[in-house]
């Protein structure tokens, strides 16, 4: 399709030459996380859960953007959307100026978000917890944070990666490990004593640190799925106790919903839970692909960013482009009383249960488990897994990697973490099609 042609007339794949050019100017030739090994793949455009690559490769894609795309690619009514607001409003500055669309959006993400008493604007996930955990720490005088294995808030120094102190009696810091994929050089020197890191979805570990440092700290951190380690569920009862554990100390709650919020449904991981925290961070999905992040939660918590007594800012905080992103995503995810969640349900339950069943037929035992918008696969024959420890024993981490591999060969292009996202744009053909590369996926490993 799009190959140029060579001097002798036939056509030149145009990705060893890009891949080349992008490895002399830039690390790892790409511009996130660490250097991949996978083959080197170049976009040039997308449709609906579908991407061609530069040389005209078709891949289906699972991964769409690692979560933002609830709509997919090239949503015809978003892209409309955001040319209007393009032709209206290119700059405004941060500050004193704002837009009709930032109020719009900050009051629908209050109508829906049951924590949400206010809401601030941000550009990412790493910096919308980067300000609860000033906001909890301001507002508590406090200064431990915790945080749990499997989980992930982002690439800065004070949440990225460390490992959970197993040792009887020693001290709850993250202990750091060179063998994670989150591991790094560079930190700041206090950066791991800031926090304390435990098992998830354990009770009594939980218990255990609040009763020895429950009056040190200020926030609980946690995704109430666990999407970045495997979309594992809370236990029946688990996020019940940490609200009541937290209002019992006094201690800050914020349920990271960077990848839940707005898929999971227009309420979040929170909404479907029935466990309302104190704050919440959100990200990816909240605008469909334009870069948008938020924090939202109770008032008497956002009273230090009304006072300026705790500060919140950045250039691009609220810019037009993103708060029309987010106003269009809102108002497309309300219409027929959820119809694009419906549709989402709909190709997700085929979608996992065909997994299975593929898996079956290929002589694999696989786990596919996940929440509304991202489920993982497994080889486990666990019939759920509950954290990252119950992975870590009982599944195969070999296979999955060689199913990756094998995926992207014959043109399906997974999430990080083997996660599969479904967007509302997810169509029956693609699907369909997309699982007949996984049946020669699995066939392959
Ligand atoms: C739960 C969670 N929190 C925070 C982040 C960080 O967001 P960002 O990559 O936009 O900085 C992520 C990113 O994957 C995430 O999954």
């Amino acid at each position: 399709m799009s190959a140029a042609p060579s001097s002798r007339g036939e056509a030149v794949a145009r990705t060893p030459d890009l891949a080349a050019r992008a490895a002399r100017v830039m690390p790892g030739r790409q511009s996130n996380l660490r250097a991949q090994p996978e083959p080197p793949v170049f976009i040039e455009r997308a449709l609906g859960q579908r991407m061609w690559d530069v040389d005209g490769r078709e891949l289906i894609d699972f991964a769409i953007g690692m979560g933002p795309g609830i709509w997919g690619h090239g949503n015809r009514e978003y892209q409309d959307a955001l040319h209007a607001q393009l032709e209206k409003v290119f700059v405004v500055a941060s500050g004193m100026l704002q837009t009709e669309p930032e109020v719009q959006l900050a009051e629908r993400i209050v109508q829906h978000v049951p924590c949400a008493d206010r809401v601030r604007f941000v550009t990412t996930g790493s910096e919308a917890v980067q300000m609860v955990v000033r906001l909890a720490r301001a507002f508590t005088g406090r200064r431990h944070f915790v945080r749990f294995e499997g989980h992930y808030h982002g690439w800065l120094d004070n949440v990225l990666g460390g490992r959970v102190n197993d040792e009887a009696g020693a001290p709850p810091h993250a202990l750091e490990n060179p063998a994670d994929p989150m591991h790094t050089e560079g930190r700041a020197e206090f950066s791991m004593r800031e926090s304390f890191k435990i098992p998830w979805n354990d009770v009594d570990a939980l218990e255990a640190l609040f009763k020895a440092h429950g009056r040190d700290i200020a926030l609980v951190l946690m995704e109430a799925v666990m999407t970045n380690g495997g979309c594992c569920i809370p236990r029946p009862g688990y996020l019940e106790r940490v609200r009541e554990l937290c209002t019992e100390y006094g201690v800050v709650l914020c349920i990271d919903e960077v990848i839940t919020g707005f898929r999971m449904g227009l309420g979040g991981a929170q909404g479907h839970y029935g466990v309302t925290p104190d704050l919440a961070s959100f990200g990816k999905a909240i605008a469909g692909g334009m870069p948008l992040a938020a924090v939202a939660g109770r008032a008497d918590i956002f009273e230090l960013l009304r006072t300026n007594a705790v500060v919140g800012a950045g250039t691009f905080n609220a810019a037009p482009m993103s708060m029309t992103a987010g106003l269009t995503t809102m108002r497309m995810l309300e219409r027929d009383d959820g119809a694009a969640y419906r549709h989402i349900d709909t190709m997700q339950t085929h979608f996992m249960a065909e997994f299975r069943r593929l898996g079956h037929k290929h002589g694999h035992e696989l786990l596919v488990q996940g929440v509304r918008g991202v489920f993982c696969v497994h080889f486990s024959a666990l019939p759920v897994a509950y954290s990252a420890r119950d992975l870590a024993a009982h599944a195969d981490r070999t296979r999955s990697t060689r199913l990756r591999a094998a995926l992207i060969e014959e043109g399906v292009y997974a999430g990080r973490g083997d996660r599969y996202f479904v967007s509302a744009g997810l169509t029956a053909p693609d699907l369909e099609e997309g699982l007949a590369r996984i049946d020669r996926a699995l066939a392959r490993i």
